[in-house]
């Protein structure tokens, strides 16, 4: 399986499309279709119900825009930048990081071993900007695009977009489109702790869009410049990071295998350099058709997100123990994790293309997505077997009964086969087949989509083992 394949089924199918695609496209932004819209909800379902649906976390949906000074509170103003560099010929805009590690690659392809470890080493040791520019210069790392070595210095980008709130432009009035959630959560700690009654350990999630003007967007949906993630800072008594931390961890990679991700397309990986206020990081990567790449990362911030808004906004973000009086600036293990990011991994992990043996002796390839039932985007298709003799009048019976509980369809078109080809291709679990025998003892046909056996099952029965087989 390769990018391609996995970029060509979501535009022939409708999982996703480029954005203004008739215009040309927009670099880093992706629209999703009637079917990608609905693997996108479910996956955000999941994630909501496995995160909410107990007592010590609560929901919140904070705007988009928020006041500018929260961006200089949490640091991105200052540090939310990537080196970047320009070819003086070409023009062409890179990450200095990205350039070099694509490089090392290039020359490890061609088995030029010592000069690709050489540069590996140097990167390692990167401390500024001057220290990129002298690794590019000095092994003649040239533009891939026009193959040259005339480099630009290199300068700190930030990756946040800036716009302007009301009808002037004016510095005064520049305002960010969020470039993470978690902040949204931090700003409203106190008015969430107060009107849910909460105290810690107690978490509040969030499923949103954020933006962030990548240098270089690529490999479809992994980086974009328009992105949705969900995000869950849990706010604990400081001291018990350890053991909280070590929880969320769990919860998390289990989360991923909830969702029938094949354990062997992922891994943890900790990070070797933690941020100066990170008592612990780790992210939990996939196996994308490029390598691997994180998808979610979970985070020990200790108390460094609320005491940085209590300095700049002047207010107390602590809990105070009605009892004891005792009072404290809660710790923060935040679990964050791309919506966007986990429908490619679960595209990529649901993708299959089998051999299969035809009822005639033939064998055919066969295209299935093997999506968890509960995340895909239709649940079940109906087919009349012939469009006469009542059939299509108690398919549409059922579809009807069952579109009540379940994303269904009704298909007419072409032989059975081949419906059952479209369904398997788009990862539908369950197609039932309404034949002379239905109208006859009420009985339908039941095929599975990963095991391709048929059963004979009653109508009114479907609803019920559909229901329990999402469950299992
Ligand atoms: N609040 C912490 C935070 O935002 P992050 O590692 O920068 O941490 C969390 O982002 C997750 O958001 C990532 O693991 C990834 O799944 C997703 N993400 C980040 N940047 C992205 C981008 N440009 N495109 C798509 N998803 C992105």
């Amino acid at each position: 399986m390769t990018l391609d394949d996995i970029l060509s089924l979501s535009k022939r199918k409708g999982f996703v499309f480029q954005s203004s695609e008739i215009y040309g496209g927009l670099n880093g932004c992706w629209d999703f279709g009637p079917l990608g819209i609905e693997l996108l909800r479910n996956i955000k379902d999941a994630w909501w119900k496995a995160m909410t649906y107990r007592p010590d976390i609560v929901g919140l949906d904070a705007s988009i825009l928020m006041h500018p000074r929260v961006w200089e509170a949490s640091g991105h103003v200052q540090q939310f930048s990537d080196p970047m560099i320009d070819n003086k010929t070409s023009k062409a805009r890179y990450r200095a990081d990205n350039l070099i590690e694509e490089r090392i690659l290039a020359l490890r392809n061609k088995k030029k071993t010592a000069e690709a470890d050489a540069i590996e080493a140097r990167l390692a040791a990167v401390q500024t900007n001057e220290d990129y520019y002298n690794i590019i210069t000095e092994f003649a790392i040239p533009d891939p695009v026009s193959g040259t070595t005339e480099w630009t210095e290199v300068r700190n980008f930030n990756l946040m977009f800036k716009t302007f709130m009301g009808p002037v432009e004016d510095s005064g009035n520049a305002v960010y489109l969020r470039p993470e959630t978690a902040q949204g959560i931090f700003v409203n700690f106190k008015n969430v702790m107060d009107s849910a009654r909460m105290k810690p350990p107690f978490g509040i999630a969030q499923i949103g869009k954020s933006f962030r003007n990548e240098i270089n967007t690529k490999n479809f949906l992994f980086r974009t410049r328009e992105f949705e993630q969900m995000e869950m800072q849990f706010f604990i008594p400081p001291g018990t990071e350890g053991e909280w931390f070590e929880y969320w961890r769990q919860q998390r990679w289990d989360w991923f295998l909830s969702l029938g991700i094949n354990p062997e397309n992922l891994r943890r990986k900790p990070h070797d350099k933690l941020a100066h206020y990170a008592a612990a990081a780790e992210d939990i990567e996939f196996l994308y058709p490029f390598g691997w790449g994180e998808v979610e990362g979970i985070h020990s911030r200790t108390d460094f997100d609320l005491g940085r808004h209590q300095e700049f906004s002047g207010k107390k973000l602590e809990y105070v123990d009605t009892v004891s009086r005792e009072r404290y600036t809660p710790y923060v293990i935040e679990t964050a994790v791309g919506a966007t990011r986990t429908f490619m991994a679960v595209l990529c992990d649901a993708y299959a293309e089998e051999h299969v043996q035809n009822d005639d002796g033939t064998s055919e390839v066969r295209n299935v997505l093997r999506l968890h039932p509960s995340l895909a985007p239709v649940t079940a298709a109906i087919f009349p077997l012939v469009n006469k003799d009542g059939l299509p009048e108690a398919a549409m019976k059922i579809y009807t009964e069952l579109q009540r509980s379940f994303r269904v369809d009704y298909d007419t078109s072409g032989a059975i086969g081949r419906r059952y080809r479209r369904q398997d291709e788009v990862g539908t679990p369950f197609c039932i087949t309404v034949d002379g025998d239905t109208t006859a003892d009420g009985t339908v046909t039941l095929r599975d989509r990963d095991t391709m056996q048929q059963e004979r099952v009653q109508a009114d029965a479907i609803e019920e083992i559909i229901r329990r087989r999402i469950k299992r």
